[in-house]
């Protein structure tokens, strides 16, 4: 197989609502730009795209983010931090910056249940770092160790298809309306060693954004919920408490639904995953404990999250 040229590669639909997998590719070597407009292409038509066979070191992911729009390195990009608190010095932040550890190891590097990031633990449904000002428009999660019929399966919802299956009611329920999304709390729910739990709604921080966002690329309408907790959390600026979580349950159920959903349930090492965080949300399956799970993920740089009906979007 000839390696890196753009008519070797082969684009394999998963055929469910949301995914592909593009072979021909090893991006630990050069890749020209045509090649990476190419994949920005299919990976704006797909939203999640799997690449296996795809050993890269830690700076060779971080360029690829570079490559692929940006890379986010926490403590810039407005990634958030409570007064008084630097990144850095957690087990989760690889020592290649902008590089994440997404993993079970403890600092011994056997698996735990739990450690100071996600552990084993499911993951909830989420959009990553909605709770940004600017969220990352995609993510690359790059396998090194996995287990076998362990668990730690990563799940994709098509949220294009969810907000085109709304009913009307709905539809007409949310146009204009915006999300504050909770910072406070990590995916697995708990809230952040940086943080305090919000008392009241008034005490929830984090940015609002609104609840319907175009893709910048495909121009496409896709819900943007960023990620559920029981509150007071993120809420529905425009409707009161009771009023907002009524709202959010439903379109929680609807847009999360089996029919949008593809989930990578055969991880292997030197799997890619790349997903847009503009038009997916993403969850995980619990992780076997005893299992060591160590996948190395880098955000890639987004833009202002635009409603359909701001004049950005009137403009465009
Ligand atoms: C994540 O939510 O970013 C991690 C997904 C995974 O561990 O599979």
């Amino acid at each position: 197989m000839t390696e890196n040229q753009l008519d070797g590669i082969t684009v394999i639909p998963t055929g469910k609502a949301l995914g592909a997998e593009v072979r021909g590719i090893d991006l630990a070597k050069d890749v020209s730009e045509d090649l990476i407009a190419r994949i920005k292409e299919v990976w704006a038509e797909h939203m999640v795209l799997l690449l296996r066979g795809q050993f890269l070191e830690k700076e060779r992911l971080a360029d690829l983010a570079a490559l692929f729009g940006g890379l986010m390195v926490p403590g810039s990009h407005g990634f958030y931090l409570k007064d008084g608190h630097r990144p850095g010095d957690s087990a989760r932040i690889a020592d290649v910056p902008g590089v994440t550890y997404i993993s079970n190891l403890d600092k011994e590097g056997k698996p735990q249940l739990k450690t100071e990031g996600s552990g084993s633990a499911e993951l909830l449904w989420h959009s990553d770092n909605s709770y940004m000002e600017t969220p990352p428009m995609g993510s690359l999660l790059n396998a090194v160790r996995v287990p076998t019929n362990g668990g730690g399966h990563t799940r994709f919802c098509n949220q294009y298809l969810a907000y085109e299956t709304l009913p009307d009611d709905l539809k007409q329920a949310i146009e204009g309306m915006h999300i504050k999304h909770d910072r406070s709390r990590n995916t697995s729910g708990k809230v952040r060693v940086t943080f305090e739990r919000a008392a009241t709604r008034e005490d929830v921080i984090g940015p609002v954004h609104p609840i319907v966002r175009v893709h910048p690329v495909t121009k496409k309408r896709a819900l943007y919920l960023g990620r559920r907790f029981d509150g007071p959390s993120s809420h529905i600026v425009e409707l009161p408490e009771a009023e907002s979580e009524a709202l959010l349950d439903r379109l929680w159920t609807h847009a999360t639904q089996e029919e949008f959903v593809w989930e990578q349930d055969d991880w292997r090492p030197g799997d890619l995953i790349m997903w847009d965080n503009q038009a997916v949300m993403h969850a995980r399956t619990a992780v076997d404990h005893t299992q060591a799970r160590l996948l190395h993920r880098v955000l890639v740089q987004g833009g202002p999250v635009v409603a359909p009906w701001s004049e950005d979007a009137a403009a465009e």
